[in-house]
């Protein structure tokens, strides 16, 4: 898959994508949520530098990401992140093929500060500029570092979306199931709010889990289509369960927390399973923050007991950052090249 690209100022074409038979280095900003990021990239898989500066301490004293505070965080942080993923890479800027951005779906006040950057970076040094889809982002993680190859089906699992995506090729990518209600890193921040866990709620939920009896509370899985997912009346349960025991005058913190993350983790794995059986696919990926979730990862892994091959990228790959934008871009999964593209809040 080759396309032809044009750079903004001189017109001069440029060929980008797997087949061009040469070299291609794109930068990418990624700024959709609470993480202000600038990667640069060669060959969608080699990741020449990554520089992420997380927010995670701000956002701390409010219990979850103010908007508002997060563009302002980004603003301060985004051209220190970008000059340090450059002199890191120890390329000159010339040696850049693309600029890639996040345009979206996420914050559009955090949003326009990466993606305007980036533009102002391909007008500065006369490169093609490339709006990336966030989630197509997450899913090209597992290109990251490894040798993966479609076809393979891909379970997204961030803050914000829960799909299973039937990836065809690098271009071609099908969402077979989805939830129809909350995400689930939306239903694990809920739950840890629920227990009174500090933000990030996930991977501290992750961590009680990891000691405590997966076995203790019996919790229901929602009856919705064979392919898709539904966390709301899960979260209900937990609430009840949370305030009962409350009552009762003890909380088993970490009980709790396993015997959700095993009903979650269940689930995930049964419908992910269900459509790699149906389209005899072998190869299994994670993607998405929760994607580093230790039980997530240890049942989909498990797999490989079964002949399954399984991908899962690198922790720091799997929440948000930009070499998974620039790998996107790269292997042109749902891109589009204009300087006059905006940013984007849902899908
Ligand atoms: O992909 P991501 O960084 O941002 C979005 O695009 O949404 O995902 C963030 C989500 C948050 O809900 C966070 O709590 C969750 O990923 N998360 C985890 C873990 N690490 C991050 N959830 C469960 N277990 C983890 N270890
Ligand atoms: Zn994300």
């Amino acid at each position: 898959m080759i396309k032809e690209f044009t750079t903004p100022l001189s017109n001069k074409k440029v060929f980008l994508g797997p087949d061009t038979g040469k070299d291609v280095i794109i930068l990418a900003t990624e700024t959709s949520c609470d993480e202000t990021a600038c990667a640069i990239v060669k060959n969608g898989r080699e990741v020449l530098s990554n520089i992420v500066a997380t927010q995670i301490k701000t956002h701390k004293q409010f219990g979850g990401v103010v908007p508002e505070v997060a563009a302002r965080e980004h603003l301060e942080a985004i051209n220190l992140v970008i000059d340090e993923a450059i002199s890191q890479a120890g390329i000159s800027p010339d040696a850049i093929d693309a600029i890639a951005s996040t345009a979206g779906p996420g914050l559009v006040g955090a949003l326009l500060v990466g993606f305007n950057a980036a533009k102002a970076l391909s007008l500065a040094y006369d490169k093609p500029f490339i709006a990336v889809n966030h989630l197509n982002g997450h899913v090209c993680a597992n290109y990251l570092d490894t040798d993966l190859k479609p076809p393979f089906v891909c379970l997204l699992v961030s803050g914000g979306h829960t799909q299973i995506i039937k990836v065809d090729s690098y271009e071609k990518q099908e969402i077979l199931g989805e939830t129809i209600d909350d995400a689930i890193g939306e239903a694990y921040d809920k739950v840890a709010r629920l227990m009174g866990l500090e933000y990030p709620g996930g991977p501290n939920l992750d961590k009680l889990a990891q000691i405590g009896d997966k076995n203790k509370f019996k919790l229901p899985e929602a009856k919705v289509g064979e392919h898709d997912f539904s966390f709301s009346g899960l979260k209900t349960a937990m609430l009840r369960l949370i305030q009962s025991l409350e009552k009762e005058g003890e909380l088993p913190k970490e009980d709790i927390a396993a015997s959700f993350q095993e009903a979650v983790s269940k689930v995930l794995l049964k419908k992910t399973l269900r459509i790699a059986e149906k389209y005899g696919i072998k190869t299994v990926a994670l993607a998405g923050g929760v994607a580093a979730n230790s039980e997530i990862r240890r049942k989909f892994f498990e797999l490989e007991e079964h002949g399954y091959k399984v991908y899962a990228p690198n922790m720091k790959y799997c929440t948000d950052n930009a070499a998974m934008i620039a790998s996107s871009a790269y292997f042109l999964s749902n891109i589009s090249a204009d300087l006059d593209k905006e940013v984007f809040s849902r899908q």
